[in-house]
């Protein structure tokens, strides 16, 4: 999967369950009718838990200039649930679930459907709202390896 080149997002959610967020290539779109899109998350993630009870995420597309919230939303830099959202600006759209201020396109999205395939919840969000964000060079991971996708 390494030799795909990929997206970056974050994913995040809030409600009942409290906030959190993961850093996410796995994302996709399902069908336009309704607008559904796709995520594959690892069960091992706090915020597999959260999305499931919360009923909501959203997805924010990462420009360029975010590697360092991708760092610190993957884990990788020792922040954990809510501390993560210290970086950035953030601002929820409908759901409740926050959206990266800066984002290229963010998608907020109720949880509309889980299928469990091995170690990954495959979870479709039912698009609820969309901030279309600035163009500019977006945030991209190849080879286990950031790079910048103008
Ligand atoms: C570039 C990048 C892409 C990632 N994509 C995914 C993904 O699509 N699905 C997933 O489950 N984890 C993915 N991860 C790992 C999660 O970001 C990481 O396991 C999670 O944030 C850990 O959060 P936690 O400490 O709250 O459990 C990715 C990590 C990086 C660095």
């Amino acid at each position: 999967m390494s030799r795909i080149a990929t997206a970056v997002h974050v994913v995040a959610t809030d409600g009942p369950a409290g906030l959190g967020g993961a850093t996410m290539t796995a994302v996709a779109s399902v069908t336009d009718a309704p607008p559904t899109l796709l995520i594959c998350l690892n069960h091992g993630s706090t915020a597999n838990a959260l999305i499931k009870a919360n009923g909501v995420f959203c997805v924010s597309v990462l420009p360029a200039e975010a590697r360092a919230l991708a760092e610190i939303f993957s884990g990788r830099t020792g922040l954990h649930g809510r501390e993560r959202f210290t970086a950035g600006v953030w601002s929820p759209l409908v759901t409740g679930a926050p959206a990266l201020d800066g984002a290229r396109v963010a998608i907020d999205c109720h949880v509309s459907g889980v299928s469990e395939v091995g170690t990954h919840s495959v979870i479709f969000g039912a698009v609820a709202a969309v901030r279309t964000g600035a163009d500019g060079p977006a945030l991209a991971y190849l080879d286990r390896a950031f790079a910048s996708l103008a």
